[in-house]
């Protein structure tokens, strides 16, 4: 399975803040918004990605990331030069996602929590798999129908009327047919390759499987300035009550056995004296008294 990561768009309803830094690279707390998706392709065992943006913000998503080689990861980039859909992705990274399957997710979608996400990773075979999480706006999102028995019945991009409050969050999860699906896509009203058509592609073939996120599981996306200072107020707030980290690469490298505990220390030997570092230090501490399977 390789990894996609779409960090495009103008980030317009971020401006001012995104004169200098696209959206992606803003903080949401106490790290760079790609930071959360990018560890949960990483926490998924995902070790090859590719990260899509724009040519202006290109040089400065490297100079963050790199190769990925210090986190156990190799990581490539691909411009998106126009914000012309989600769906597009599929086909900027068709070279580098070859004959394989491919898990897209956002690079403005924030997901903590509940195992469905990590047990969809590892159940996965073919068709599509995406996700649903109930909430009290659905039309600003894909929407999809559930029949009494719980199968999916149709899926909307932004309706008006939306049918349910289940919106389809930002990481799917499909098959090598992807790619052909989105080669076949004309753009919608709004002039994108919308990624809801190339999942409608799949219901009609009856190969999309939509899987509940539970409660337990935080959703957040961080495209407004309201919804970026809620989604650094909640990292906050779960960092300070438990102790830990959410959305750390170099954690999740460690975890998955993409990073050996030495090669971790030196990572951090790399850092300046900050939070951060102290955080993984204890990490380290911790990895080296119980060993990684109970820490
Ligand atoms: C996009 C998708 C939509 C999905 C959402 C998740 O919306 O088109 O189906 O629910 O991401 O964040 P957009 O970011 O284009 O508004």
């Amino acid at each position: 399975m390789k990894g996609v990561i779409l960090a495009g768009g103008a980030g317009s309803r971020l401006y001012p803040l995104t004169q200098v830094a696209s959206k992606q690279l803003q903080p949401v707390y106490d790290k760079p918004m790609v930071y959360y998706p990018l560890t949960v392709l990483i926490a998924s065992g995902i070790r090859e990605i590719c990260l899509i943006t724009t040519p202006q913000d290109l040089p400065r998503f490297r100079q963050l990331l790199g190769d990925g080689r210090q986190w156990g990861v190799e990581i490539e980039y691909r411009e998106q030069p126009q914000p012309e859909g989600i769906a597009q992705a599929l086909l900027i990274a068709a070279s580098f996602i070859g004959d394989h399957s491919v898990t897209l997710i956002l690079g403005d979608n924030i997901f903590f929590g509940g195992d469905a996400l990590p047990r969809a990773f590892e159940e996965f075979r073919s068709g599509a798999t995406i996700f649903a999480y109930h909430v009290n706006d659905p039309e600003r999102y894909g929407v999809v129908e559930f029949d009494a028995q719980g199968c999916a019945v149709s899926l909307e991009e932004k309706p008006a009327q939306p049918r349910s409050n289940y919106a389809v969050p930002g990481v799917y999860l499909y098959d090598n047919d992807a790619v052909r699906i989105a080669r076949t896509l004309r753009p919608s009203a709004r002039g994108e390759l919308e990624i809801t058509d190339v999942n409608k592609e799949y219901l009609r073939r009856g190969t999309l499987r939509v899987q509940r996120l539970s409660r337990g599981t935080a959703w957040l996306d961080a495209g407004t300035s309201s919804s970026l200072h809620e989604a650094s107020a909640y990292v906050q707030t779960i960092e300070k009550r438990q102790g830990m980290k959410l959305g750390c690469p170099e954690e999740a490298a460690l975890y998955r056995g993409f990073l050996s505990l030495d090669q971790f220390e030196v990572l951090l030997g790399g850092m300046p004296r900050c939070e951060y570092r102290d955080y993984l230090s204890e990490v380290a501490a911790e990895v080296r008294r119980v060993g990684l399977k109970s820490a």
